[in-house]
């Protein structure tokens, strides 16, 4: 298997791959949507190929985590000096005849693999906690890290730290870009 970063000249693959894998085709349409958010900037889109067969696909874009840090000033963000970097993974799709074969946690790897290098520092992901816990994500909430709208269950809000020192010491909510922004998103 090899992953690569997908370019635009890309993008009908990983939608199809987004139909395949979800038998439907909202994740499709969100995807689209995000790759021409400029609010979702910087994101990352990652193809996974059996030979010359994409398998899978996985999103990560761009939040910001909005509330108080250790010295109460209240917001991090780009523009703050010692800004704080989180993304989110969203969606993650890996075609079923390619499942259960470690496509989705290669993607997983691989994505915050990159982030980490470009200085991203936390990763969020919503999503079935069994098979999160597996690929590195811990509950968020307990952090202090909250979602855009309460979760339910609680435990399918989930982070990745990409940095060390990171988690426990930074409190707040996700704001997320705005084509993930309607509650709908938000259901587990
Ligand atoms: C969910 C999905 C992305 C998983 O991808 P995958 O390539 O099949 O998963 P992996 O092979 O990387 O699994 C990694 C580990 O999680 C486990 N796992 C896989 N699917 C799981 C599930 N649904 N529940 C619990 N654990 C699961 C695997 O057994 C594996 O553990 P192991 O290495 O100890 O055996 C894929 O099944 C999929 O695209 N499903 C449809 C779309 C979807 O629901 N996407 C999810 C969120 S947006």
């Amino acid at each position: 298997m090899r992953i690569v970063e997908a370019t635009p000249a890309d993008t009908p693959t990983a939608l199809t791959v987004e139909r395949e894998a979800f038998g439907r085709d909202d994740e499709a349409a969100l995807v689209a949507a995000l790759l021409h958010d400029t609010t979702a900037r910087p994101c990352l889109s990652l193809l996974a190929y059996d030979g010359e067969q994409a398998v899978g696909h996985a999103l990560f874009t761009r939040v910001s985590l909005i509330g108080a840090g250790p010295d109460n000033r209240g917001t991090y963000d780009a523009a703050d000096a010692r800004e704080l970097r989180c993304a989110i993974l969203a969606p993650l799709a890996v075609v079923p005849a390619a499942q259960r074969r470690g496509v989705g946690r290669a993607l997983i790897d691989a994505g915050a693999a990159r982030l980490a290098a470009a200085g991203v520092q936390l990763l969020f992901v919503l999503g079935d906690p069994a098979y999160y816990t597996c690929c590195g994500f811990g509950p968020a909430l307990p952090h202090g890290l909250r979602a855009p709208y309460p979760i339910e269950p609680a435990a399918a809000w989930r982070v990745r730290a990409l940095a060390p020192g990171v988690l426990g010491t930074v409190q707040g909510s996700v704001a997320c870009a705005a084509s993930l922004a309607a509650p709908e998103f938000w259901r587990e």
